[in-house]
């Protein structure tokens, strides 16, 4: 698992790893980023995806899976059957995948990119064969990455005693944002290749409205290059910011937009800090009737899941500075 707000370099990490193992593993790398908006997903989406990871592999590894039930191979494309009869099942794949890493002494890794996208994978439980795979085929890996941290949780299920993965053991990667040293330290790095110098109390001003991540941090380099100003460049990273976040908020919405109202209403309430007893009573104010203190739990639970806010000790506030300049 590789774990981490949004930006804060997940998917560049996987990738530099699959690069610098392209010799001794075979990589099927699943972007899910795709199906943000999507309420939900189904076989045929993701039986699409592994399809095209695995158009991506060399010949000979295509030439190997050829007669597996639900797979054609017309010259150097591969199709997978999403339906009917003939359709691909996903531990047959995985157990031919596992084989041909043995064959040839490399590991398959599959690496599914946001993961938490697959909790809304309806009609088919791809728990089944990961869980499969994981007891069974000593050649196939998997890594999941996810910006929205619980719902990854969610979606393996590793402690729910009725879920094929309950009580595996996965290794976990979590990236945290830069400290304001290291960002700082980060900028001023980055700067130098440019052979250009900046004030501190700039890399500071920096820091104070856009946080650690060396997504947004990369992004204020990059403007600062090109404008060649402080301010300007500060200013477009903060637009960019909150249009990116307002975009991912919506995105949480989808399929909750009964809430929508009150989860606005808490992200106000929560953008400097606030207690779960703040939380209840904005509510109750904005609405003037009683709200269930269950619902009030159920509805902080999903934004912590979802990363926008974070718990320390009893306090709930944004994971990132930019979050609160959006509500
Ligand atoms: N270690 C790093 N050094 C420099 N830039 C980085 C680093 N990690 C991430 N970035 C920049 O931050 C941006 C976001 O990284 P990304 O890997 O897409 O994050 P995530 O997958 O966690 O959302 C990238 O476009 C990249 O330019
Ligand atoms: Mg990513």
């Amino acid at each position: 698992m590789v774990l981490g707000l949004r930006r804060t370099g997940k998917s560049s990490i996987v990738k530099v790893i699959m690069n610098e193992n392209r010799e001794n593993a075979l990589w099927l790398y699943l972007d899910l980023r795709k199906f943000e908006t999507r309420e939900y997903l189904t076989y045929k989406d993701i039986v699409i995806e592994l399809e095209k990871a695995f158009n991506s592999l060399p010949k000979w590894v295509k030439d190997f899976i050829k007669g597996l039930r639900g797979i054609s191979v017309s010259g150097v494309e591969v199709r997978f059957n999403w339906s009917g009869e003939e359709k691909i099942e996903l531990s047959q794949l995985f157990d031919r995948l596992s084989e041909l890493g043995e064959r040839n002494g490399k590991k398959v890794i599959i690496v599914f990119d946001e993961s938490q996208e697959l909790r809304k994978l309806k009609g088919y439980n791809i728990l089944n064969p990961i869980a499969y795979s994981f007891d069974n085929l000593k050649f196939l890996r998997f890594i999941f990455t996810g910006s929205q941290i619980g719902m990854v949780y969610r979606f393996l299920k590793l402690k729910d005693p009725e879920s094929p993965l309950f009580g595996r053991a996965m290794t976990e990667v979590v990236i945290n944002p830069f400290d304001r040293e290291k960002s700082i330290e980060f900028l001023r790095r980055g700067f130098e290749e440019n052979n250009i110098s900046v004030k501190d109390e700039i890399l500071e001003e920096v820091y104070e409205n856009v946080g650690g991540i060396p997504g947004w941090l990369t992004y204020y380099g990059f403007n600062f290059i090109t404008e060649r100003d402080h301010k300007k460049a500060l200013k477009k990273t903060i637009e960019m910011g909150v249009s990116s976040i307002k975009e991912e908020f919506d995105n949480f919405l989808i399929g909750r937009e009964g809430g929508k109202e009150r989860y606005y209403e808490i992200m106000k309430v929560c953008k400097k800090g606030c207690r779960w007893r703040d939380v209840k009573t904005a509510i109750e104010v904005a609405e003037g009737r009683k709200v269930d203190d269950k619902r009030v739990t159920e509805l902080i639970e999903n934004l912590v899941d979802a990363s926008f806010l974070k718990k320390t000790d009893d306090i709930y506030e944004p994971t990132d500075p930019l979050i609160a300049q959006v509500f």
